[in-house]
């Protein structure tokens, strides 16, 4: 028991901007939480920075108070780096008995939570994998929950993650998913979806500045008309709110300033490698993963506009008025969005077949109205879409998703084909845009693909013709005689 006499609901470990938060919005939320950090100085900096919720915090310097402060079966939170979570689980774990709860709450790969399940659990110990999303705001306000693990040891903890998860129309967006990785696994996808959502609307920016020389204040009253619309998201919001400020020191719009080298966690890419791994084409978020690579190889980038020069991206009317344009660029956008959407629970389709995780995809849309970077208004039209085709798997061909494209496919096409013209990239919107032509090609090029591999390593085709699977051309017996 700790020094005052209180017992603590649960305990968070690693206070750093998103322990720290999600402590106080537990505390806030009524739960009595016991804090601990591998250097002490965070607790003292969280005890002095919660006001009257200090009260509720048991501050902890080491494990053992730690568990002294909680009551069996005892959840710890672990809000750690994902390359710090093993050291973080083992040193808890020696202290801990049969039945405690581990909890991981940071970004970790559902591989890693996958064995950390099945390690702890055959030492008696219980483990969720839990993906928390919405930054440093949602984390003590609100965040999306994407919980993993098992449903009993769930229901121990459900009470305190249903109180400080955001709220769309008074529904809690925070559910367990599935067992062992499935809430880690649901949250790299977000990510991934999140990096693609990112970079097309970066793309429509681009097209802006460099097609149409739009001030930034331009830009900003745009994608602020936008988010009153279909587009309307956090993302589109924020990104009004980057266009429009200033930079303090030089009065220069801020964007301006900041360097065009994006930096990654990882998760974005994650979500690519198991798009890959389980077979499902992601084209839009592999490119927009690509494109943050690109970016980030900068000196490269100067030597290529060196050495090859740089086009005139400007734009005359090739996109009609500035009005007619930005119009378009706004459908072009929304056209990508379905394709990037469709490719994200494609992935987390094939996942949930072959983990046999039975995922819930309209729980998933419905936990991402809100909370979560990506939240939109067009995730409740997923979750409709979700709840109404009940299995079907490609978003595209789903009402009103597919009508929305056969309306908005003509801008995604004319702005791809202009940009590709005057040599702006759009990688993630070109993507999009192949994604939907292939999606909806009867004869595709494969046939070629085939006789080619069948050529060079007798690998066999199958016939259009006839019933059977092992098929050769001519080429093969040339080859043996
Ligand atoms: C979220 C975010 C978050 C992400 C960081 C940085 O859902 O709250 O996705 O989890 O890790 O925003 O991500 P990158 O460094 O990979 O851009």
């Amino acid at each position: 028991m700790s020094g005052n006499g209180k017992q603590a609901d649960i305990a968070v470990t690693g206070l750093a901007v998103m322990g720290a938060n999600l402590a106080l919005n537990m505390a806030e939320k009524g739960a009595t939480v016991a804090i601990h950090n591998r250097s002490p100085e965070r607790i003292d900096a969280l005890m002095d920075a919660a006001g009257p919720l200090a009260e509720r915090f048991i501050p902890c310097r080491t494990v053992p108070e730690l568990m002294a402060a909680l009551t069996p079966p005892r959840p710890v939170m672990m809000m750690v780096a994902a390359g710090a979570v093993d050291a973080a689980a083992e040193g808890l774990a020696a202290g801990m008995s049969p039945g405690d709860i581990l909890i991981d709450g940071g970004n970790a790969n559902f591989h890693d939570t996958r064995r950390r399940v099945e390690a702890y659990t055959a030492r008696g110990l219980q483990y969720l994998g839990v993906g928390v999303s919405g930054g440093e705001e949602g984390a003590r306000h609100g965040p999306s929950i994407m919980i993993g693990g098992d449903a009993e040891v769930f229901r121990r903890v459900e009470p305190i993650f249903m109180s400080i998860a955001a709220r769309y129309d008074g529904e809690p967006c925070a559910a367990r998913l599935g067992p062992d990785g499935a809430g880690h696994f649901v949250k790299t996808i977000h990510n991934g979806i999140e990096y693609a959502d990112m970079q097309m609307i970066a793309e429509v920016y681009g097209v802006m500045r460099d097609g149409f020389a739009m001030t930034s204040e331009e830009m900003a009253a745009v994608f602020g008309k936008w988010n009153e619309g279909r587009l309307k998201s956090y993302l589109i919001e924020i990104t009004a709110d980057v266009l429009a400020a200033k930079d303090p020191e030089t009065g220069r719009p801020m964007a301006d300033i900041i360097e065009d080298t994006a930096g990654q966690k990882g998760t974005g890419r994650w979500s690519a490698i198991e798009a890959q791994t389980l077979g499902v084409p992601a084209t839009v978020i592999e490119a927009a993963v690509a494109a943050r690579g690109l970016s980030a190889r900068r000196s490269e980038r100067l030597a290529g506009a060196a050495l090859f020069g740089e086009p005139d991206r400007t734009l005359d009317d090739e996109l009609g008025s500035r009005d007619a344009a930005v119009e378009l660029l706004g459908e072009a956008l929304l056209a990508g969005k379905i394709a990037a959407y469709a490719q994200g629970f494609a992935v987390m389709g094939q996942a949930s077949d072959d983990y046999g995780w039975n995922l819930p995809f309209a729980t998933i849309a419905k936990i991402w109205r809100a909370g979560c970077i990506i939240r939109s208004v067009f995730l409740d039209d997923i979750a409709q879409a979700y709840g109404a085709a009940g299995e079907a798997r490609n978003l595209m061909t789903v009402e009103p998703f597919a009508g929305t494209l056969q309306r908005t496919e003509a801008s995604l096409r004319r702005l791809v084909s202009v940009a590709a013209a005057n040599g702006i990239a759009v990688p993630a919107l070109a993507s999009a845009l192949a994604y939907f032509d292939l999606s909806r090609t009867t004869l595709t090029t494969a046939n070629l693909i085939q006789g080619q591999r069948d050529y060079f390593g007798a690998h066999g085709f199958r016939r259009t013709d006839r019933d059977g699977s092992d098929f050769h051309g001519p080429w093969a017996m040339g080859l043996s005689g």
